[in-house]
């Protein structure tokens, strides 16, 4: 930075002072992570770096050592460490980046293995993990590594890449790993959402589909995972919030930390969401909450006539919790808590989106097409508002949730 009278001052970096460990995977991109790891320090962090055998088949520790400032670990059996290096590393760091992360190494990282430094660091560390995976495009799509992505997202885990380009057979596929500035764009971005900046807000967050019961054994249900009302509780757990979880039936564990309501269906989330209202700064509604139950469910099963070919199902409409907490927080004339909607349309998005903040009087709504993002990993979304909209583009649901908290947050300090 240059002032007007000449004077120079240095420029703050934008990882100045961050811990940053780097773990190294056994793959040809291991030599990018030389390339990550100066680039993190240009940017101000501090990287230490730790090494799996098979990273040390590519490159040299020693490489690492040089460029990082700091000894490699690479044993977790070496006695030249006082105390337990995977503990004390895992400690240390304020995120930790897997670069390249192999199909092995995120099999077996999903798994919770720990034997060797860099699983043992994994599975010992809390700080935000960011995944880089390279690989082949057949191993990035071999379903055991697409679940062991999938689980370590459902952990909480982010991942940058991997894009699509020559890799190291000759091919061009989907697997390359990004290019280490991106890498460190992430870092970036994970860090700058790891403050505690929500430290004693409460936020109640629903999640996942309600289910309305025909009969003991049937239902009527849509496909909501829960994965994004479930990544709004994690990040908001993470930035400090105190959060309630009302989630209906899914596959996914409630993070650890949150109050878990468990519901089935709409009049218990109902119940469950109004009960709690006054105590919350916010309620983030992602729940796709049915609009309609069966009018008359019964406690038997039910059974299908001889020789009937067509029926009909009389529904009655449940209650809108969101538009209720609207019409109840405008009675109370009251700012709080913030209400938060989401919208999945497959049309009409943006309009669709300004309809539901007028009529259900909420400050937010999250809108995204059924086919971007209902039960993926990732969105293309528009945050609709009084001021406008804007369009996130294509980001992972946790860091949708931050784009989310951000905007809870603002309006919370706007009074
Ligand atoms: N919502 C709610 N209670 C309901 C239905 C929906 O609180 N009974 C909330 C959802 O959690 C979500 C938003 O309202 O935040 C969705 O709005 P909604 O208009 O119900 O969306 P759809 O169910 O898709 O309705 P429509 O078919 O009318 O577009």
């Amino acid at each position: 930075m240059t002032t007007r009278a000449g004077a120079h001052f240095p420029t703050r970096l934008a990882l100045q002072g961050r811990r940053v460990l780097v773990c190294v995977g056994g793959g040809i991109a291991a030599y990018k992570a030389l390339e990550l790891v100066r680039e993190l320090k240009r940017r101000g962090a501090s990287v230490r770096v730790a090494m799996t055998p098979a990273a040390e088949r590519f490159v040299a520790p020693l490489s690492f050592a040089a460029l990082s400032g700091e000894p490699v670990a690479r044993d977790l059996w070496s006695d030249a460490h006082r105390g337990e290096i995977h503990v004390e590393l895992g400690a240390w760091a304020e995120a930790v980046v897997v670069a390249p992360a192999t199909a092995n190494l995120l099999v077996r990282a999903a798994s919770g293995l720990c034997d060797d430094v860099v699983l043992a660091t994994l599975a010992c560390c809390r700080a935000p993990t960011l995944f880089a995976p390279a690989m082949h495009e057949r191993m990035w799509r071999h379903a055991p590594v697409a679940r062991a992505v999938r689980r370590l997202r459902d952990d909480g885990a982010r991942l940058v890449g991997p894009v699509t380009g020559p890799l190291a057979s000759g091919e061009v596929g989907e697997g390359r790993m990004s290019e280490p500035s991106e890498i460190a764009d992430a870092v970036e971005r994970i860090l700058a959402s790891t403050g505690a900046d929500l430290e004693g807000v409460r936020v109640l967050v629903t999640s996942g589909p309600t289910l309305e019961d025909l009969d003991p054994v049937r239902f009527l249900g849509n496909r909501s995972t829960g994965r994004m009302g479930h990544a709004l509780a994690r990040r908001a757990l993470a930035r400090g919030a105190h959060v309630t979880l009302i989630s209906g039936p899914v596959a996914l564990e409630p993070p650890p930390g949150a109050e878990h309501v468990a519901v089935r269906s709409a009049l218990q989330m109902h119940e469950a969401v109004l009960a709690r209202a006054d105590a919350q700064d916010a309620i983030v509604m992602a729940a796709a909450v049915a609009d309609w139950r069966p009018a008359e469910p019964s406690t038997d099963k039910l059974k299908k006539p001889d020789g009937v070919t067509e029926t009909t199902l009389r529904l009655v409409r449940n209650p809108d919790i969101l538009a209720e907490l609207g019409a109840w927080r405008a009675a109370r004339g009251q700012r709080r808590p913030v209400l938060v909607g989401f919208a999945v349309e497959t049309r009409d998005l943006e309009q669709a989106a300004r309809e539901k903040l007028r009529v259900k009087r909420c400050d937010l709504v999250v809108a995204n097409l059924a086919a971007d993002g209902f039960g993926g990993d990732e969105d293309v979304a528009l945050l609709v508002d009084e001021d406008g909209v804007a369009s996130t583009g294509r980001i992972d649901k946790h860091a949708l949730a931050d784009l989310v908290l951000d905007r809870v947050r603002a309006r919370l300090a706007s009074g």
